[in-house]
């Protein structure tokens, strides 16, 4: 019965997508346990890059069971949107199915969530996605969100948009925006139920014969630990818990145990959106990370915030999410510097601290930085650990002594095959 959790071990845009792609051929249903369609999971394989927002990594698995499960947020129009777009590309989407009791994000949330951003002055915004996602999950909180099961009730629909109508329309007037039109969003519903109500089911049937026959279960990650609700930079956060503990409670799991918690972490950082980022770099060297590792966001195609790796924060999100071990990702954007700098602990009020300290505190921590030899030299068509540069292996043997968790594997490029194993090595040996 292995379950395994992909998580984001930094602030997201790890490279949970491409991982997920590539550990799916070995599974057999992949669940998105969390957040919606703020995502943007990049995968590509056989030269055409796919950018994934609510479906689940493991879609072009042709085998595979997709599942959104009952912790995502789901905009269902843009999911629809999203099938098409892969179906278009001859990508089968027959195998992907939603969760009855996911919530719905429905179009007054967008609205909000654009509201609620632009009333926060500027180092208060979160820069979120605007896709809804905190207005919807507010509403579940509240009781008085829409689930995915409602689409297939019609009455029941009516007395819940109805009910969000009369809630809402309170926000919306008070900002100048119209009231909610319950006929017309009734229609939209309407439209959302005939091109996603065969795939709303109740997924813990599905989950429960793959668990009693022992099979392979992929929980997915969105975003990452720093971002998340409890764990992360409040209240730079999103409204749900990207972080391990919460896969099987998102997918309907209950308190299993996981059996491999993996988190994914670029070989340097990157954040998009607001918030502390201590280890950010403003100057040539965070430009240079940002072109070489074209780090623009899948989602909205803002320039992501870049910086060297910030063990610090990887110890942090280690123990956070009971990590078992590490996929490093991105190694080849490292193979132009001189010189690779990684922060392992932080200058705070004159004194040094090597715990994450808590958000407000993090705005005032200067790195501080230990330098590792760069290798000046390609290794993007490496495909064995022996085929990199000797400098490289030593970066990669740091962070895992540094972090405090095992590296399993390391990507030396976006394309499916452009990962390597790393062979374990006992704690301590190779330290830097
Ligand atoms: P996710 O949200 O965690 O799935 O990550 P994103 O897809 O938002 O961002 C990761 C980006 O890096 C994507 O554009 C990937 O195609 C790309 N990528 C992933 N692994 C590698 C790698 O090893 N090398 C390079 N150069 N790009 C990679
Ligand atoms: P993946 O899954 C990077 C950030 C936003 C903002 C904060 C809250 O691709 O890693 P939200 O729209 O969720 O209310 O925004 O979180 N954010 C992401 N940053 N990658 C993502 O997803 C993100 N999803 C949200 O920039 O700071
Ligand atoms: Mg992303």
């Amino acid at each position: 019965m292995p379950v395994l959790a992909v998580v984001g071990a930094q602030w997201g845009d790890e490279g949970k997508g491409r991982v997920v792609d590539w550990l799916a051929a070995d599974a057999d249903v992949v669940v998105r346990y969390q957040g919606g369609d703020n995502a943007g999971h990049t995968v590509v394989h056989g030269g055409q890059v796919h950018k994934l927002h609510m479906v689940p990594s493991g879609i072009f698995r042709r085998e595979v069971q997709n599942i959104i499960g009952a912790g995502c947020a789901v905009n269902p129009w843009a999911l629809r949107d999203e099938l098409e777009a892969l179906s278009s590309r001859d990508v089968d989407v027959g195998n992907l199915w939603i969760d009855e009791r996911a919530h719905l994000v429905m179009p007054w949330h967008l609205q909000l969530d654009g509201i609620e951003e632009d009333t926060r002055a500027g180092a208060d915004q979160i820069g979120t996605t605007r896709r809804g996602i905190g207005p919807c999950y507010t509403d579940k909180a509240a009781r008085r969100g829409l689930r995915a099961g409602d689409l297939l009730r019609p009455d029941l629909l009516r007395e819940r948009v109805q009910a969000a109508a009369r809630w809402h329309d309170i926000t919306l007037g008070h900002f100048g925006r119209p009231a909610i039109d319950v006929e017309a969003t009734l229609r939209l519903c309407a439209e959302a139920a005939a091109s996603l109500g065969h795939r709303i089911v109740d997924t813990t049937a599905q989950l429960e014969v793959a668990l009693d026959l022992d099979r392979t279960v992929l929980l997915e990650g969105q975003l990452g630990v720093m971002r998340d609700l409890d764990w992360g930079i409040y209240p730079f956060v999103t409204s749900s818990h990207p972080t391990a503990a919460f896969a099987p409670a998102g997918a309907g799991l209950g308190a299993i145990t996981l059996d491999d918690a993996i988190g994914v972490c670029k070989a340097y950082a990157t954040s998009v959106g607001g918030g502390p980022f201590p280890t950010e770099l403003l100057d040539e060297t965070g430009a240079k990370l940002r072109s070489v590792g074209a780090e623009f966001g899948a989602t909205t195609g803002r320039p992501r915030r870049c910086g060297w790796l910030d063990v610090v924060a990887l110890r942090y999100a280690a123990r956070r999410n009971g990590l078992t071990r590490l996929i490093v990702t991105k190694l080849d954007v490292l193979d132009d510097f001189a010189e690779i700098a990684v922060a392992d602990g932080y200058h705070l009020d004159g004194r040094v601290v090597e715990r994450l300290p808590t958000t407000a505190d993090q705005a005032r921590c200067q790195p501080r930085y230990r330098t590792f030899e760069g290798w000046r030299v390609a290794t993007t068509a490496a495909r064995s650990w022996s085929a990199l540069p000797a400098a490289a292996q030593r970066y990669v043997r740091a962070i895992e002594s540094l972090g405090g968790v095992p590296v399993s594997h390391v990507s030396v490029g976006a394309e499916r095959d452009a990962i390597l194993a790393v062979p374990p090595t006992a704690a301590g040996q190779d330290a830097p």
